[in-house]
């Protein structure tokens, strides 16, 4: 066996032994794969979230829309309503656009190669090659932040992220056996998310660590190695929450940019220094400020309260009840902050 197929060997006993169990796997070792919407599905969702996470509104997807066209043929705003707090809001687009796609040009079936999927809405290298070894059985090199660390500290590879991607590759690829892919690569994402984690990795417990050139060296805990990142910039602006005797006015954003086609309060610009840009004229007053993180900056909104009379009736946005888990993050913090604050007129 080569060195690379005793790994792999190694690491599927492991993740028999122990897989973690999720719901839109199946057990290690099955003579069949998962359904591929299922599949599709929970890798779009774990795009930047949490196993954690996840989990729920994955059970809450394929219950409410258990296939392809059940989804597809779902309203815009019920899809985005149900991805509330996932956050990355051009995910749930891409999701629907791609959905509807399978269901009405291919049958409800998904595509079987890595290229097939890769065509397709909101699916990038990562997802289709997780996607083309999970659910199709095919060899694919999977990688994402995970393996690129238990790689990194395998083979003790020291050049920086993101320089570092193309040796890291390399590496898993070395390594990708050509038996059971989809068992493999998740099996590669549990030893990331379980054992080789970023902080503290728990060495004694691992498979791989006989063969683990930075557990060797003492310097797993070190790896891999990160470019200096740039200060995020911070950007400002103002919300404005206005309120109807318990009902709260809420205005669908554009469909193109930050939080597109998601409910939320009305905001001015996010600018370095933005003007105050209330939707309409009411009694304005302060509340206090929401912070959010975004991937590329900081987020301060000052949150402005307003209390419209009984049947006030403002040409903007929609005044009604609010589920706050309805909303995307950023503006469930802001309606903690206004909500906060007693009515002007302390009804
Ligand atoms: N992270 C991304 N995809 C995953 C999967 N299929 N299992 C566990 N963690 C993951």
């Amino acid at each position: 066996m080569r060195e690379g197929e005793a790994r792999a060997a190694d690491l599927l006993d492991w993740y028999d032994a122990g897989a973690r169990d999720l719901p839109w796997r199946v057990p290690p070792g099955s003579d069949r794969c998962p359904d591929p919407y299922g599949v599709w599905l929970s890798e779009v969702m774990l795009q930047q979230t949490t196993v954690a996470a996840v989990k729920a509104y994955w059970l809450r997807f394929t219950t409410r829309w258990p296939d392809v066209h059940a989804l597809a043929d779902a309203p815009d705003a019920d899809v985005m309503g149900a991805w509330a707090g996932l956050g990355y809001y051009a995910r749930a687009r891409n999701l629907l656009a791609c959905a509807r796609i399978v269901s009405r040009d291919r049958g409800g079936r998904f595509p079987d190669t890595e290229d097939g999927l890769r065509a397709l809405p909101g699916i990038g290298a990562y997802t289709a090659a997780a996607i083309a070894s999970i659910a199709f059985g095919r060899r694919a090199v999977v990688v994402d932040g995970n393996v690129e660390r238990v790689m990194a500290r395998l083979r003790c590879i020291d050049a920086p992220l993101p320089g570092a991607r193309p040796l890291l590759r390399a590496a898993a690829d070395a390594l990708t056996p050509d038996w059971r892919p989809g068992d493999y690569a998740q099996a590669v994402m549990d030893l990331g998310a379980t054992i080789c984690t970023p902080r503290s990795p728990s060495c004694l417990l691992c498979p791989w660590r006989g063969g683990c050139a930075a557990h060797a060296a003492g310097r797993a805990a070190d790896l891999p190695t990160k470019a200096p990142r740039k200060a995020k910039p911070r950007r400002r602006g103002y919300v404005y929450v206005a309120r109807r005797q318990g009902d709260w006015l809420l205005e669908r954003r554009p469909t193109r940019g930050l939080l597109g086609g998601t409910l939320g309060f009305p905001t001015s610009d996010w600018a370095e220094d933005p003007l105050p840009a209330p939707p309409f004229a009411a009694d304005w007053r302060r509340a206090g400020e929401a912070e959010h993180g975004f991937t590329h900056f900081a987020l301060t909104l000052t949150v402005m309260v307003a209390d419209l009379p009984a049947g006030a009736n403002p040409d903007r946005g929609h005044v009604g009840p609010l589920e706050p888990p309805d909303l995307p993050t950023l503006f469930r913090k802001v309606h903690a902050v206004a909500a906060a604050i007693n009515p002007a007129d302390g009804s």
